[in-house]
């Protein structure tokens, strides 16, 4: 996983440029970057590990010469977070220079091979084999865009790879089952894992497909598409589309953290995300209600979004679903339940790779695939008979906050749909819910001003506490599930999220007086067999925090401590508004011990391997 740039510009050096758009990418990995330019026939690269302002600040990226170059930021898979392996990587001569985004499956036949014709390795990536492979290539095919085309077609795996030579003149980028867009500018043109690194300098994009080759110069970006033999077809001129994205709304727009902008812009998300025509949700429902099972895929965050839609669904729509996580898909799914399963893989991103091979499985076993993303153009639309898109805009803190919300908001829309089509609703009924869930964005904006300060108080007295339980019952487990996720990943602070019922049958063994365990507690149908949850783990001298209704004066005064917060409009819709300040305690939490919540460490904002 990691974060590729190549640009062409017509003049000027392009250094800097390149060093500012891997910024932008850096969520995609940061354990090591690198640049690589061509100036008057030579090849100048500046690579090392860290994070991209550090390296600058010691080797300065900016002097680096000529008006072409790639760049990348590194998310280690194959070889440690190094100078050797940080990217870009070169041929023997230095005459190639390669970023990549992938895994190449059998680099290692790869690399035995060059290396029995005389091909000299410098890293332990899979990744070095491809310049060592356009170089073989180079020998007897007349151009840079063929010999790539020639190499690509010997891969296994996942790529997406911009390749640079010494003429300076020409980038070739392509793409298969990782991400890769290409940005028309006036000063030039650009090819990069997202948007956001090209933004400042161009709104006019377009998503490659698998399997296409683009040749890039400062004023053009030809495509063409390979087949399984290496040959290259022209593919006509595609229109590119304009997205809407400002570079504010890609950068943290005055708040420290990209976590704390995003918790922040939930409200905007979630009203945008409320306004998903009712078409689209009908005829999404509609395939879903043809279907005999309907199965969730997702993993960690929007596996907790899914577990919740299990309860609306099952609530509203009088449909049970089946939640699997990603990473077990295909292993879960016997090859006979294809047939008459609609499965909704919900996935911000589009790329997480176990969500992907088990949507790829399911669809191969003929079962419909619907999907739920915050990404136009990722992997996962290309995989979907059917997408709805969320409306978070870019979530670039690695911690996901906002994009959760616009899934409870889709799932939450899509079970009143649904509900309408099985009779579990009346027409009216479906309006009142509807009517309750477009409440939420003005509530969770209430919660946000209210709470903030208080959380953050919270968080400081606990700041000594290394261990945390976080229970719940019925929908609000998910809740505490994902409470728990967001204090481990970006505090480092063990936490276990737990149903509060179950808590009994082995956690409660680790309960000891000053043990803080946070309830998840809304006015809902769990609330009094959760109070008998919350007695004994006080008994044991556990510290007591309640997320509850402001109303609920009985639990605030069983609690140490209580955050009160507003009544809700409907009870099934409770992980939107109770999860705010979870990942507010989070965020604090994260802060207060010094660690940036943004860039939490082994983690990657899309996981792009197995
Ligand atoms: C947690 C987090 C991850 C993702 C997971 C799935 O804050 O961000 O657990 O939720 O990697 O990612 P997507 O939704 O992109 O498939």
């Amino acid at each position: 996983m990691c974060g590729i740039i190549g640009a062409v510009h017509m003049k000027g050096n392009i250094a800097s440029i390149l060093r500012q758009s891997l910024k932008r990418l850096e969520y995609r990995g940061y354990d090591s970057s690198g640049i690589a330019t061509v100036s008057e026939g030579t090849l100048f690269i500046k690579k090392d590990k860290g994070k991209i302002d550090d390296i600058h600040h010691r080797l300065n990226f900016d002097t680096l010469p000529g008006s072409i170059g790639i760049g990348h930021t590194r998310w280690a898979t194959h070889g440690p977070p190094s100078k050797v392996n940080a990217h870009p990587h070169t041929d023997c001569q230095k005459r190639i220079a390669v970023v990549h985004n992938g895994i190449i499956e059998n680099y290692q036949e790869l690399r035995e091979q060059l290396q029995a014709n005389g091909h000299r390795f410098e890293s332990q990536t899979d990744t070095e084999v491809i310049p060592h492979m356009i170089e073989e290539a180079l020998s007897h095919t007349p151009t840079l865009k063929e010999a790539v085309a020639e190499t690509i077609t010997q891969l296994e795996g996942s790529y997406a790879i911009v390749v640079l030579g010494t003429n300076g003149k020409e980038l070739v980028c392509a793409r298969k089952e990782s991400p890769l867009v290409i940005g028309l500018g006036t000063q030039g043109v650009y090819c990069a894992s997202d948007v956001p690194a090209f933004l400042p300098m161009t709104r006019k994009t377009i998503v490659l497909e698998d399997h296409e080759v683009v040749h890039l110069t400062s004023n053009s970006a030809l495509m063409s598409r390979i087949d399984d033999t290496g040959s290259l077809a022209p593919l006509p001129i595609r229109e590119p589309t304009v997205v809407k994205w400002t570079i504010d709304m890609a950068q943290k727009g005055g708040y420290p953290h990209f976590m704390l902008k995003e918790i922040h812009e939930q409200p905007r998300a979630l009203s945008d995300t409320l306004r998903i025509r009712k078409n689209d949700l009908e005829a999404f429902a509609e395939v879903l209600h043809n279907h005999k099972n309907i199965l969730t895929i997702a993993a960690g965050t929007s596996f907790h979004a899914t577990m919740a839609a299990k309860y609306m669904f099952s609530h509203i729509a009088d449909r049970l679903i089946h939640g699997v996580i990603a990473s077990e898909g295909s292993d879960t799914v016997a090859e006979s339940l294809g047939k008459d399963t609609a499965v909704l893989a919900v996935t911000q991103s589009g790329e997480t790779i176990d969500t992907l091979h088990a949507v790829k499985h399911l669809k191969n076993q003929g079962a419909t695939i619907l999907t739920i993303t915050n990404t136009v153009g990722s992997s996962i639309t290309r995989m979907a008979d059917s997408v709805l898109y969320t409306q978070a805009g870019p979530e670039i803190g690695v911690a996901a906050t906002k994009t959760y919300a616009t899934q409870l908001a889709t799932l939450a829309s899509l079970s009143i749909s649904l509900g309408t089509m099985t009779g579990a609703q009346t027409d009216k009924e479906s309006q009142e819910l509807f009517m309750a869930l477009n409440q939420f964005p003005n509530l969770i904006q209430a919660v946000i001003r209210n709470q903030e300060s208080q959380i953050k108080e919270t968080a400081q007295q606990y700041i000594t506490k290394s261990n945390f339980f976080f229970l719940g019952r019925g929908i609000s487990t998910s809740t505490a599930m994902e409470g728990a996720l967001k204090i481990k990943e970006i505090a480092y602070v063990h936490a276990e999220g737990y149903p509060a019922g179950e808590s009994k049958h082995g956690p409660i063994a680790l309960v000891e007086p000053g043990f803080p365990i946070i309830f998840v507690a809304p006015n809902d149908n769990t609330r009094r067999h959760l109070e008998s949850n919350v007695m004994e783990m006080k008994a044991r001298g556990a510290q007591i925090i309640s997320i509850c209704s402001a109303t609920d004066q009985r639990l605030i005064d069983l609690s140490h401590h209580a955050i009160p917060l507003p009544e809700l409009p409907s009870k099934f819709f409770s992980p939107i508004s109770y999860v705010i300040p979870l990942q507010l305690l989070a965020y604090y939490a994260a802060i207060l011990r010094g660690h940036d919540p943004d860039q939490p460490r082994n983690l990657a904002k899309s996981v792009t391997v197995l």
